[in-house]
């Protein structure tokens, strides 16, 4: 029987550790450091994701035999190299293999040597070199961003010239996202639908999950300030069957193969945020995880034993699992967001109401920012909850996910209310 460890403290991390504790093989489940949900149902440990030797030391005395990291820090700062040097089994990119994620510079030059579709671009490290170029564009639509993590904020879409020199001002001069912005990347802004396509990899073959869409800005109709994501559901319907072709043999291949020539494997999760263009589906960027809150309705509808898959991951045995199977249901995620968020909110609220949501049929409660004070669950982060629902079709995901959603209360809780609507707008517009 094995032993798991879950490190993060989000819904991406309840959700992948509710999913693992399904599996026949699991004994018992561990999450580093969790939430409110998570301590309910398994155990949560006091180590924060950055110690690496307090987690090795755990998941040593514990017998771990399957680490799986939900954020990007700790991946991009080499978590998975400080647990294969001490001889522990972990699902996820070593250091070097998480500058696809780490570095905006690094997956660009991987992308145009494999001639993957992405924006058009140029990178820089002297910000008076990246004005001049500015200048050179004229109107020309862009994106600066900063080579390297900066918590989802480093992207800056710009609508006019004077808004894209005070972007280079911004993360180069005044260096807003610290070491982040060394260098940027200056890249042509694209319009489209979004897409999050997101594969397990072993190094060598790929297995893709089901399309997923997010929703980052704050406000209905994708209006506000980018969050690290309202909601989300899959399928995604404008991702057809033919268009996640293109996608796994433009895109998804071709990744993982410039990396294994580039001598660097990628083993874990290849996450192609896209843009769907009018010239095909063109890549904003790569992540090395999974998507938060695409995970959620990602594991409810995954059949597949996620331990069986994420070990053969970690054993480069993908070619010989058989296909993951899903729920033909839809599923859809609502967060319920704190007061104040994505700016300065307040925590320690009570929060009530989540029983008698989880009580209903096909709901999941995926707790993200919260906390247990004295027997109550608390707010204890900007993303609290992630409302999530199967149903027979997107509508009824989406009628149930909000009937759920309502029966919570938090003093300042706040949802966006529109959820899943461009997928259905699409399909009204395909006559669907
Ligand atoms: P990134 O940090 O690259 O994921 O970008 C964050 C967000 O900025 C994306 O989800 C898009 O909404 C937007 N974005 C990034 N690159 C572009 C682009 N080239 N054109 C238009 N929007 C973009
Ligand atoms: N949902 C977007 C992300 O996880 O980066």
């Amino acid at each position: 029987m094995a032993n798991v460890l879950v490190v993060g403290r989000g819904g991406r991390e309840h959700a992948l550790a509710w999913k693992l504790a399904q599996s026949p093989h699991v004994q018992a489940v561990y999450v580093a450091p969790g939430n409110a949900g998570t301590a309910r149902e398994f155990v949560n440990v006091p180590i924060d994701p950055t110690d690496f030797e307090g987690l090795i030391r755990f998941a040593q005395e514990q017998n771990v035999t399957l680490t799986v990291v939900g954020p990007e820090g700790p991946l991009c700062a080499g978590i998975v190299d400080a647990f294969r040097q001490a001889g522990l089994r972990i699902f996820g990119p070593t250091r070097e293999a998480a500058q696809l994620e780490g570095s905006k510079v690094f997956a660009k030059q991987l992308m145009r040597r494999a001639a993957i579709p992405t924006a058009e671009f140029a990178t820089f490290d002297d910000p008076d070199e990246a004005d001049r170029y500015l200048r050179s564009l004229g109107d020309v639509p862009v994106v600066v961003k900063a080579d390297g993590l900066a918590a989802g904020k480093g992207s800056i879409v710009c609508d006019t010239p004077k808004e894209a020199f005070a972007a280079v001002d911004l993360i180069m001069r005044q260096r807003a996202f610290g070491d982040a912005g060394e260098r940027i990347v200056i890249e042509e802004r694209l319009r489209g639908e979004e897409l999050s396509v997101l594969a397990i990899c072993d190094g060598r073959t790929l297995a893709r999950l089901e399309p997923a869409q997010d929703h980052k800005a704050a406000y209905d109709g994708d209006r506000g300030p980018n969050t690290g994501g309202m909601g989300a559901y899959s399928p995604a319907p404008m991702a057809t069957p033919e268009l996640l072709e293109e996608i796994d043999q433009r895109i998804l291949v071709p990744a993982v193969h410039q990396m294994k020539r580039q001598g660097i494997p990628f083993q874990g999760v290849l996450y192609a945020g896209l843009m769907l263009t009018p010239s095909g589906p063109k890549v904003l960027e790569f992540n090395v995880r999974f998507g938060d809150p695409e995970c959620q309705p990602l594991m409810m509808r995954l059949q597949t034993d996620l331990y069986e898959l994420l070990d053969a991951a970690v054993d480069g045995r993908l070619d010989q699992h058989p296909a993951i199977a899903w729920d033909d249901r839809a599923a859809l995620c609502v967060v319920l967001a704190a007061e104040g968020y994505p700016g300065k909110y307040t925590k320690g609220q009570p929060i009530t109401g989540i029983e008698q949501a989880e009580a209903m049929a096909d709901v999941k409660v995926f707790h993200a920012g919260t906390a247990l004070r004295d027997g109550q669950v608390v707010v204890d982060g900007g993303r609290i909850l992630g409302v999530t629902a199967l149903g027979d079709s997107l509508p009824e995901a989406k009628r149930k996910a909000y009937e759920a959603i309502r029966l919570i209360k938090t003093p300042g809780g706040w949802c966006r209310h529109d959820i899943g609507d461009k997928a259905l707008r699409w399909l009204v517009d395909q006559g669907r």
